[in-house]
């Protein structure tokens, strides 16, 4: 089978497809032949070994100290059932999500059954490769972690990106009224997919206050973060670095006022059904920025870590 191998921790140019023995479903796991895959910024951190201050040690230890211990990347993807599996016939439309396992980034994966669920009728395969990683994490910040509630005021900052759009979508269904934040030329796309005002990073920082700052593009320095928070609201650092994420934990509860960071932990199947079901219900659509050929993952690698893609970037293979 063709797969994008990284070698060596690097600029996107470290990725090369090469032809390897395709893996052969063990332990329970099923063959997928995968059709199409998301390159997130999570895959683009993990190629470059880059991660937000003080968090590039614990990626290598993760992942592998002088290279990536799976060469393969990619996390989400959709594709056919090689054999019967998980209720589901041979050559089923199926997506899902490796979690840290990856792997997608090839033209046949293996994966645990628990991680795929069928395809709906609503959403192409290039779509559905980009529904969960959005949406997974979008879902365990503003509904796990915050408890985001009809009426709250949220500002998401780097709203026009993977998890930015899934974002809006699952705040907007649950009643939040929404500032985001991003770049004037996405103001058009963050108002469709739910957001009540919108503002330009590069005309300084926003005025108000939120009972909810998501930050997601990890730009705003503590101090202005928590001073955009109303009395009793929350900040939920989705990206933040080793002191960032540190200080939240020693300032969890700080004059009413609650601090949320860490990782995504609800990825499993559990999690992606409810990303699943709030897709069926019309509340969440992935939003697709660039579909690239397989040949050139090297150009979506490119555009994942420049930090200004527009929602996802799939590869076609
Ligand atoms: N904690 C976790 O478990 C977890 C899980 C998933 C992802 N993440 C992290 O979340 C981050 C974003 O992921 P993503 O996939 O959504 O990234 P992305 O698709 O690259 O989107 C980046 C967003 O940030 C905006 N942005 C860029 N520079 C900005 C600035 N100076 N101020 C405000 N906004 C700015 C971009 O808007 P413009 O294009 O208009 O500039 C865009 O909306 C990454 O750092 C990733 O590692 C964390």
């Amino acid at each position: 089978m063709k797969a994008a191998v990284v070698r060596a921790y690097g600029g996107p140019d470290v990725v090369r497809i090469e032809t390897l023995p395709a893996p052969v479903p063990r332990n329970g796991r099923v063959g997928i032949s995968v059709v199409a895959a998301a390159v997130t910024r999570g895959d683009a951190r993990i190629r470059a070994a880059e991660a937000p201050a003080g968090l590039s040690a614990g990626l290598r230890l993760a992942f592998g100290l002088r290279r990536p211990r799976q060469p393969i990347l990619g996390m989400v993807f959709s594709g056919r059932l090689a054999e019967a599996a998980a209720g589901l016939p041979a050559g089923a439309r199926v997506f899902g999500n490796t979690g840290m396992a990856m792997g997608a980034h090839a033209e046949e994966l293996t994966v645990d059954p628990g991680r795929i669920l069928p395809i709906p009728d609503s959403l192409c395969d290039v779509d559905a490769a980009a529904l969960f990683f959005g949406g997974l994490t979008a879902a365990d910040f503003l509904i796990d972690k915050a408890g985001i509630g009809p009426g709250a005021r949220l500002l998401i900052n780097g709203a026009s990106g993977e998890v930015g759009c899934a974002a809006l979508q699952i705040a907007r269904f649950h009643g939040a009224e929404i500032t985001a934040v991003c770049r004037a030329e996405n103001h058009d796309l963050v108002r469709d997919l739910g957001a009540h005002h919108a503002h330009d990073y590069r005309d300084g920082a926003p005025k108000g206050q939120w009972d909810l700052v998501m930050d997601i593009a990890g730009t705003l320095p503590w101090k202005q973060a928590e001073a955009l928070l109303a009395p009793g609201g929350t900040l939920l650092p989705v990206t933040a670095s080793l002191g960032a994420m540190i200080g939240a934990m020693l300032r969890a509860n700080r004059k009413g006022q609650r601090r949320i960071s860490g990782t995504t932990s609800a990825d499993g199947p559990a999690a992606m059904r409810r990303v699943l079901d709030l897709h069926s219900r019309g509340a969440l659509r992935p939003v697709v920025g660039a579909t690239i050929p397989f040949e050139s993952i090297e150009t979506a690698h490119a555009l994942a870590e420049s930090g200004h893609k527009r929602g996802s970037v799939v590869v076609t293979i």
